[in-house]
């Protein structure tokens, strides 16, 4: 798929995408849509499903767009990638949503008081840290911790995909 078909399948899937997640009634699933994006088109995570995605940072989290230079995240910071699937024969559908919120200290100590969901795209919640399905979602950190710890569990983005 090119850079403009994948721009073309976001666009049309986002509102169901949107509908889909806020079923869940969570904040950022209800809301990620108004948030700042910062990656430039979707892009395959391979991390994720194999899914393309996209990710955005609410206000609190802007520091997010420092990228390597964001440093520890203030507690209110919501991240957001929602994703869309593709099948051999081209038939696109969408993906859960990942979700990542700082939680205030002391929330988690071995996920760095980050708070994993991952949301389904009929909007059920398929696990949450320290809440239902938390054991579903412990993965997530396991992955997320690899980065060196002033980097706090974050990531980051292939540069090719960043917004600048
Ligand atoms: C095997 C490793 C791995 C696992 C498991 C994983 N992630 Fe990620 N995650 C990454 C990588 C690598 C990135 C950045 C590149 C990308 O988007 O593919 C990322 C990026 C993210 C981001 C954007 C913020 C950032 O770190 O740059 C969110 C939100 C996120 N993941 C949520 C989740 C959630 C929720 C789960 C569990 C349901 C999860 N991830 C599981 C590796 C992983």
């Amino acid at each position: 798929m090119t850079e403009a078909e994948a721009v073309a399948v976001f666009d049309c899937l986002v509102k169901d995408m949107q509908a889909g997640y806020a079923k869940s009634d969570h904040d950022v699933a209800v809301n990620f849509l108004s948030y700042r994006i910062y990656s430039r088109v979707p892009y395959v995570s391979d991390t994720h499903g194999g899914r393309y995605v996209h990710n955005y940072a609410n206000e609190v989290g802007k520091a997010y767009g420092a990228f390597e230079q964001a440093g520890t995240l203030p507690a209110g910071t919501q991240l957001a990638k929602p994703s869309f699937g593709v099948k051999g024969n081209g038939q696109v559908s969408v993906g859960p949503l990942f979700v990542m919120e700082k939680m205030s200290a002391g929330f988690n100590e071995d996920s760095g008081d980050w708070r994993y969901t991952m949301i389904m795209p009929n909007g059920s919640t398929f696990g949450t840290t320290d809440g239902a399905g938390s054991d579903k979602v412990e993965f997530c950190i396991g992955c997320h911790l690899s980065v060196t710890p002033d980097q706090d569990s974050i990531m980051l983005m292939p540069e090719e995909a960043r917004i600048n």
